[in-house]
């Protein structure tokens, strides 16, 4: 048993049958279910919102890893965590209230996560690393399953290990984006603590155990 939590991704289930593929996730060592919600907006995709987290709730008891890939965030929060969301990620590059979100989110009792696009430096979080939960780690550009790892990502981890250490905080490290039996090795050893998988766990390839 590996010591990260593994969150499969529903993006890459089949949405005819979340059920099947929620046993799926309990069934091959999934610790997390990670959702990702899309607006149109912040990334080209829709996906899904609070009425299918509502109705999926009550199939398991994971935790719910909610990734909104949305603007304005804060408009959302009460909503995606009254749907049953335990674990709430927002952008950073989606408002310009990230430390208010993360009020919001922990007023509500839930975990708080702050997500980095590739192409942010792990440096714009210092204000908010005290106060965050989780920090997911983009390593793909964020808006679809089933695209490729961008290696240079994965060294925003062992930063963010290294700060997390240097500074006495307690925040988890996500990374979600191009996982698989080929780069799982190098997420792993860079300090990742969830590993979110799409394409990989669902097409029944990931070696996870
Ligand atoms: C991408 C999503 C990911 C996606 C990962 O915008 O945030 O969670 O589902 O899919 P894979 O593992 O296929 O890259
Ligand atoms: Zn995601």
């Amino acid at each position: 048993m590996k010591n990260q939590v593994l969150a499969p991704s529903l993006l890459s289930a089949d949405f005819a049958e979340l059920g099947n593929e929620i046993k799926k996730i309990e069934n091959n060592n999934g610790g997390a279910v990670h959702i990702d919600v899309m607006d149109g907006s912040f990334v080209p995709e829709i996906t899904y919102g609070e009425p299918v987290i509502r109705s999926i709730r009550k199939l398991t008891k994971l935790p719910f890893d909610v990734h909104l890939m949305i603007d304005k965030p804060e408009l959302h929060v009460d909503s995606f965590a009254q749907a049953g969301a335990d674990w709430i990620t927002f952008h950073f590059e989606s408002t310009a209230h990230a430390h208010r979100v993360i009020q919001m989110i922990h007023e509500k009792g839930k975990k708080a996560g702050v997500a980095i696009c590739p192409g942010t430096p792990v440096s714009v979080l210092s204000e908010i690393l005290p106060c965050a939960d989780i920090i997911l780690v983009m390593t793909v550009n964020p808006g679809w399953g089933g695209q490729k790892l961008i290696p240079s990502c994965v060294e925003k981890v062992a930063q963010l290990k290294k700060y997390r250490e240097e500074h006495g905080l307690n925040y988890m490290i996500s990374v979600d984006g191009g996982v698989n039996n080929e780069t799982l090795g190098s997420v792993i050893n860079a300090g990742t603590d969830i590993v979110v998988s799409g394409s990989c766990f669902f097409n029944g390839s990931l070696k996870w155990s």
